[in-house]
């Protein structure tokens, strides 16, 4: 898919990736800040590094981050992605489906890493998942200036993205999800909402089932939670929103739009 080259895999963990890339004829420098799984494999620059220090090799031609993006807290992933935003990027992570958390105006949620596990985060207590629409700008603001998302997603909070500085080539087999110079802020406000919502219980609602039902006070409270829940996640699409409307590809849009009227 992508010219053969020198491919840095961040957090290889078991290096299957890695593996993988240099049977197909790539250079591959990978690393991670555990050793226990490298595995014993040849031909393959292994090296133990924490992200938030490695030094990415000038003649790196494109990046691999799969499994870490949502082991990270905010600043470490925005430092990263301003470090690789230069380089065809290959993700993979979750999203936070439901936001009920805004951190730095990033509307998502926390997620507390158990420490034991190999896989979990080095050097944090807790990460950052960011919702999609917010892992968008998050690429955006990084310097990517399209970014494609694989369909299906192989779990609903989850997919590869590939994301690539201007000039990259389009791509078969992916979705164009946002490319900076095109970007409409309505549709992809849109599109998002319409991915990350699940129905809604009103207040109506609630009131017809008390009604009809005579629910008992444990369900209205649940419903109350799920309603306050809602408000919460909506507050903080809106909060998406208006960062969005922000982002200077936005603003030049408009500009467009304006001039075209
Ligand atoms: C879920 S595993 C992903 C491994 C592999 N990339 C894959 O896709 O299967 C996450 C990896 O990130 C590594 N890791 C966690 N925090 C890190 C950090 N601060 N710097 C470098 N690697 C880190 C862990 O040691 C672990 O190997």
């Amino acid at each position: 898919m992508l010219p053969k080259g020198h491919l840095v895999d961040v957090a290889t963990g078991h290096g299957k990736f890695a593996v993988a890339a240099r049977d197909l004829g790539w250079q591959v420098t990978a690393f991670d800040a555990r050793t226990v799984r490298f595995p014993d494999e040849s031909g393959i620059d292994f090296v133990q590094a924490d992200v938030r220090d490695f030094v990415f090799p000038e003649s790196a031609t494109a990046v691999s981050i799969l499994g870490l993006l949502y082991h990270l807290e905010l600043p470490a992933v925005r430092d990263l992605l301003a470090r690789t935003s230069h380089l065809p990027t290959i993700l993979d992570t979750h999203v936070a489906i439901h936001a009920d958390d805004v951190v730095d105006g990033v509307a998502g949620r926390q997620f507390w890493e158990n420490q034991e596990r190999p896989t979990a985060s080095v050097g944090n207590a807790h990460s950052f998942w960011p919702t999609e629409l917010e892992l968008t700008k998050l690429l955006l603001e990084a310097g990517y200036a399209s970014i494609w998302r694989h369909v299906p997603s192989h779990r609903p909070d989850r997919t590869f993205w590939l994301c690539l500085p201007s000039g990259a080539p389009r791509l078969d087999q992916w979705e164009a999800f946002v490319d900076a110079s095109t970007l409409d802020e309505d549709d992809l406000f849109a599109r998002v909402r319409k991915r990350t919502s699940r129905p809604t219980t009103s207040h109506a609602d609630a009131l017809a089932l008390q009604a009809e039902e005579g629910p008992s006070a444990d369900r209205m409270a649940e419903l109350e939670a799920r309603l306050a829940s809602k408000e919460r996640e909506l507050a903080a699409l809106r909060v998406s929103h208006e960062r969005l409307a922000g982002h200077p590809a936005v603003k030049v849009l408009r500009r467009v739009r304006q001039l075209r009227r």
